[in-house]
């Protein structure tokens, strides 16, 4: 796919595969691409040229609503959570598409996802903007997963959280990817998403410019000297 943002090309000619449950990272600095790639997937930037697929099915020209509907799921960059709702009220909105189904469906997904994100229990009738980063962090990830989505789109979760926080975080992405969900995971840190990726690409100025497996990126010199310093 190619990608442009205000006449000038972010996205040139970039080629990327992710297989059913598998867990991919895009490795790349500042300006490299990251963010435009996850929100053209998501259907969030148009035009893109080239064409993007799941399963099979062209969905490059498609819309957002319809993109999630499908089981692609983007937790943003900068979590995006709405501040001044509850917790609960996130959540419910990450199953908007599902709204006209039975109540039931959605306590059931609820249920099972606060199981995976239990410190969210607690904080259900609190205003989102009052969580810590962190949980702003894991309640995005935890609406995002509400759509049922086979592939979740992850942009710079770690961005920002203390390295403790980072590290309880890619234990839950971990977790997800073991229960089968799909992840593309954009990346600075280049540390925590080998511990969750078997794949990875690295972008820089919109071409992926290496890619393999990620204990083979790891010893790349390109990838000690700028991501793993
Ligand atoms: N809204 C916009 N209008 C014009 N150009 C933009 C816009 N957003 C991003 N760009 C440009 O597109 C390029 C890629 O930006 P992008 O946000 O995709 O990078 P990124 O890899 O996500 O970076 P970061 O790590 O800082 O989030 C940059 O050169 C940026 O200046
Ligand atoms: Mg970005």
């Amino acid at each position: 796919m190619h990608a442009t943002r205000d006449g000038a090309t972010v996205l040139d000619g970039v080629n990327l595969r992710i297989q059913p449950g598998e867990a991919v990272c895009v490795i790349g600095a500042n300006g490299a691409g990251k963010s435009t790639l996850m929100r053209s997937v998501s259907g969030l930037l148009r035009p893109v040229t080239g064409s993007i697929r799941l399963g099979g099915a062209e969905i490059g020209r498609e819309r957002p609503d319809t993109i999630v509907k499908r089981g692609i799921a983007l937790v943003p960059e900068g979590r995006q959570v709405f501040s001044p709702l509850t917790v609960l009220e996130n959540l419910r909105m990450g199953a908007y598409m599902h709204r006209h189904q039975p109540r039931g469906r959605t306590d059931n997904d609820l249920a099972r996802i606060l199981d995976i994100f239990p410190k969210l229990v607690a904080r259900l009738r609190q205003a989102a903007g009052t969580l810590s980063g962190g949980e702003q962090q894991m309640l995005a990830i935890a609406r995002a997963l509400m759509s049922r989505p086979r592939l979740l789109l992850l942009d710079e979760p770690s961005l920002g959280l203390a390295p403790l926080v980072v590290e309880s975080l890619f234990g839950v992405i971990e977790h997800l990817v073991r229960d089968g969900t799909a992840v593309l995971l954009a990346e600075q840190n280049a540390r925590a998403a080998f511990r969750v990726c078997t794949r990875g690409y690295v972008l820089e100025g919109g071409h992926v410019v290496l890619q393999g497996e990620t204990g083979w990126l790891a010893q790349q010199e390109r990838l000690q000297s700028a991501y793993l310093g």
